[in-house]
């Protein structure tokens, strides 16, 4: 049984789980790819914005509830889909997460390369706001006969990941042994892909099918009766794009510094997507180093209706199974509610634009 009280911040679980993890699995966890800048820079631009609270508000209560595409979650954090669960957890996988994510009153996406199939994760979370997370695949009827899965599992949205053509080079794992490639063992074996067969990861990427098109999204959109959330925006022009062809939804992201090297922070591309899809009714939410309740109210001033996380989930599934992934959602929703309180804000919609500055705002002004 692990110490519970040894976790005081996200940060801990990663730390935990280095130890805990054989190191090529931790690194096909943390890595991002390349020089890891864009990895590096998601944290790092966080550290560049400073808070601007109001005072003597009234913040006895505080109510994180919020909505997204219609309903109803606790607080406005959720699960960004990530691929293996049994690799940190052998027993459950995306069970445990989504036990988790539904105990918290977060929504979480499961991953199309997940280790625990469609049904089972719905059946364990029956009431709980679950999307399902797809790429374009070779052929596409296996595409179709997923999303007619997640439809009848009572998946409520679908979120397309439209930021890997191809696989992003991550060094550690390459020189290790030539790419995401460790030999996968049973139980991290994905279930959902249409062939169960696979031994390493290069075998599931490539069935991503690299000629997609926004003619694909259209066609998606008329395939499937559920609303579409693009993942992987990072500028206005895709945003703009996105919004011609009747998406619901635009999650910004980088994939965790993990594909394109070079990718701005998502902090810092945020503003730029919020501003293209104004007017639309489009919503949009972000992901990539949030890491502490600050950096979730950061990102909705700056726009963001709600922000999802990836790797600590998977650090609380290392480190301590389902009880993690829910002790690293109960760290978190802790920390927003006392931002909010310290913020003057007892609610989503009395935070204001104006309450988060970059950094230059205090070096221009030089009383
Ligand atoms: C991912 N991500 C991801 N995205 C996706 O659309 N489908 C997937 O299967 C995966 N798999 C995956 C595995 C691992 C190990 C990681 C770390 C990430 C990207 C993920 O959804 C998300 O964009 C980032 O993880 C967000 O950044 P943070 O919160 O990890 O910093």
């Amino acid at each position: 049984m692990a110490d519970k009280n040894k976790y005081v911040c996200l940060d801990d679980f990663e730390n935990d789980s280095r130890e805990i993890l054989e190191a090529s699995r931790f690194s096909y966890f943390s890595d991002g790819c390349n020089e890891q800048f864009t990895l590096k820079e998601n944290r790092e631009a966080f550290k560049r914005y400073r808070l601007r609270p109001k005072i003597l508000r009234d913040v006895s209560n505080i109510d994180l509830n919020t909505t997204i595409l219609g309903e109803r979650i606790s607080w406005p954090v959720c699960l960004s889909p990530t691929a293996f669960h049994r690799m940190a957890d052998y027993n459950e996988g995306e069970v445990a997460t989504a036990r988790a994510a539904a105990s918290v009153g977060s929504a979480m996406a499961l991953s199309c390369v997940s280790t625990r199939t469609i049904e089972d994760v719905a059946a364990v979370t029956p009431r709980g706001v679950r999307w399902m997370q797809v790429q374009f695949y070779k052929p596409r009827a296996q595409l179709e006969v997923l999303i007619k899965r997640a439809e009848k599992a009572g998946f409520t949205a679908l979120l397309v990941t439209v930021d890997q053509p191809k696989i992003g080079d991550k060094y550690s794992i390459m020189r290790v042994k030539n790419a995401l490639q460790f030999q996968l063992q049973d139980h991290e074996k994905p279930v959902n892909l249409p062939k169960d067969n696979y031994t390493n990861g290069n075998e599931i990427i490539s069935k991503f099918d690299d000629s997609a098109t926004w003619q694909d999204v259209k066609w998606l959109k008329y395939f499937t009766k559920l609303p579409l959330v693009l993942k992987g925006i990072t500028t206005g022009d895709q945003a703009k794009n996105a919004v011609e062809c009747g998406v619901d939804g635009i999650l910004v992201s980088n994939h965790g510094g993990r594909q394109l090297d070079y990718l701005p922070a998502t902090i810092d591309a945020l503003p730029e997507v919020v501003a293209a899809v104004a007017g639309s009714g489009v919503e949009v939410y972000m992901d990539g180093g949030v890491r502490h309740g600050t950096d979730v109210f950061k990102a909705l001033a700056r726009g963001a209706r709600a922000v999802f996380i990836g790797r600590p989930i998977i650090w609380g599934l290392t480190c301590n199974g389902y009880e993690g992934a829910k002790q690293v959602l109960d760290i978190l929703k802790d920390e927003v509610e006392k931002v909010m309180a310290f913020m003057g804000c007892r609610n989503v919609n009395e935070i204001e634009p104006s309450m988060v500055v970059h950094e230059d705002y205090y070096r221009k002004c030089k009383l």
